[in-house]
């Protein structure tokens, strides 16, 4: 893994980190020796990987879905006054609804996490950062490009998430602070493959991208650090694919 000198010591907050993508992002960040905030809802993964981790990344709890909870644990973290270098806003869900089956709560409660949540953590973030030295990254999916079915409301909450990054990029830039969407492509987590990665999905992404080796969560971490470094700072407000050139149709 490459060395971001400029994020040692820098704060960052990462949301969705006790599992998944997230963990991996938790990860790369420590080994950068940064000061890594993460949240979750799962209390168990989250304080496990805390414990391993040391203090240099203290997890709470926070349900993304309430707002005085994002508003507490903001609050909370920057009380000491040091600037927050990086915002990850990584947590969503994705399930499988039929457009029969969505009740307003079920597409109410998506919303709430994979979008107002990403509105929520930047607007109590982004007073925090230093002008010149502050990077937003927001999670979309390559699931916006393939727009499969019965992801209706996942898919529209991404492309919600690339609208608000474009939008936020143009208000924050005059304050020297990058936004910029990671748009994975099929990442091999845990949860995936134990919910949907059989052989026959894994012959279709190898068919599917450019380059067939399966995506492991580290891929993308590693490309949310560049985006978190000055190293990408001649980049906002765009989507990068992390999908090895899947054949988008
Ligand atoms: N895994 C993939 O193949 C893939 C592909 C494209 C995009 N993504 C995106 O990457 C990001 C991470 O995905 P993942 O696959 O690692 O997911 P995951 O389900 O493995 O992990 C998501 C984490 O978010 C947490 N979370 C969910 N709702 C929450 C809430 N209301 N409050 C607090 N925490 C909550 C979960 O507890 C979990 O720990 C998401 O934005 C997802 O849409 C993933």
């Amino acid at each position: 893994m490459p060395a971001y000198t400029d994020l040692r010591d820098g704060s960052i907050l990462v949301t969705g980190g006790a599992n998944g993508i997230g963990t991996a992002i938790v990860r790369a960040f420590h080994a950068q020796d940064a000061l890594v905030y993460f949240c979750d809802m799962d209390a168990a993964a989250g304080e496990a990987l805390a414990g391993e981790l040391g203090e240099r990344a203290v997890f709470t709890r926070v349900n993304l879905t309430r707002e005085a909870e994002i508003v507490r644990w903001v609050k909370q973290v920057t009380k000491t006054g040091k600037p927050v270098r990086a915002l990850v806003n990584n947590a969503a869900r994705d399930p499988r609804m039929t457009l029969e089956s969505m009740s307003v709560k079920d597409w109410d409660d998506l919303f709430a996490t994979n979008l107002r949540a990403y509105f929520l953590m930047a607007r109590e973030t982004a007073p925090h950062m230093a002008d010149g030295a502050g990077a937003i990254i927001n999670l979309a999916s390559i699931t916006f490009h393939i727009a499969p079915a019965e992801m209706s409301a996942y898919v529209a909450t991404k492309g919600g998430a690339l609208g608000f990054t474009r939008s936020l990029a143009r208000e924050l830039g005059p304050r020297g602070i990058r936004v910029n969407t990671v748009s994975p492509g099929w990442i091999m987590t845990e949860r995936q493959l134990k919910e949907f990665v059989t052989p026959a999905v894994k012959r279709l992404i190898r068919r599917s991208q450019c380059v067939p080796a399966l995506l492991r969560p580290e891929d993308i971490a590693e490309v949310v650090l560049f985006l978190a470094s000055d190293a990408s700072r001649a980049i906002t407000g765009q989507e990068i694919l992390a999908d090895r050139g899947w054949a988008h149709s």
